[in-house]
């Protein structure tokens, strides 16, 4: 039975924000292994990753519409306010555009503005070998570390594939590590409703 204290407790909210990549496709995945660790899950994809993802399943197995773009002004906002982000995929462009400040899509503006309420953001980002060379994408990857950002990258975490072959890797992806980055992040202080 659960404690009437608990009970009053809401539960975390987790955005998970999609790029585009073929991984995008299988956030489902993701969305699933978070609620088993409890979380409130609502999806943001980027514009390119709207192209991968079933809105509909997303929208029916969380609960929350799957957002992509920036609200018109004056309507509300339709998702309760995130008490973690995990971007997974997170593409070169997004990471690049990250480090830079730019808030041109609705999910780069969640995460800067994060960034700016210290709400804990791990990222995972998946991509090709030429691509992950660019000297850009490297010190990204290091700025955001520096900033914070729990940052799951590396041949220990997927090895990267050659360029045209990432469909071929999707199945492989554990999708686990960007949720094992965020564990332990601090729970919201006070009860909601
Ligand atoms: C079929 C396809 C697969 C792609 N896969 C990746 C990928 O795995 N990683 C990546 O960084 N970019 C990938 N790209 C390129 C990105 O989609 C592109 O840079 C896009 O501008 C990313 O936008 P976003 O960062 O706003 O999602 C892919 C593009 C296409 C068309």
């Amino acid at each position: 039975m659960n404690s009437p204290h608990l009970s009053h407790r809401r539960r975390r909210v987790l955005y998970v924000i999609a790029c585009g990549s073929p991984l995008a496709r299988n956030v489902g995945r993701l969305v699933d292994l978070a609620q088993q660790d409890s979380w409130d899950v609502c999806v943001v994809t980027t514009p390119d990753g709207a192209k991968f993802v079933d809105r509909a399943s997303l929208a029916r197995q969380t609960g929350h519409p799957v957002r992509t773009h920036y609200k018109n002004p004056g309507d509300p906002d339709v998702l309760p306010p995130a008490d973690a982000m995990l971007v997974c995929p997170a593409t070169v462009n997004t990471v690049n555009k990250w480090a830079a400040g730019i808030a041109d899509t609705l999910a780069l503006g969640l995460l800067i503005e994060a960034q700016g309420l210290a709400v804990p953001i791990a990222a995972v980002p998946y991509t090709n070998s030429a691509m992950a060379a660019h000297p850009a994408f490297r010190a990204s990857l290091d700025r955001l570390r520096e900033w914070g950002v729990r940052m799951v990258f590396g041949d220990h975490v997927v090895p990267l594939h050659p360029p045209g072959t990432g469909e071929r890797h999707v199945d492989a992806f554990p999708w686990e590590v960007g949720l094992a980055a965020l564990r332990g992040t601090p729970r919201p202080a006070a009860p909601v409703g």
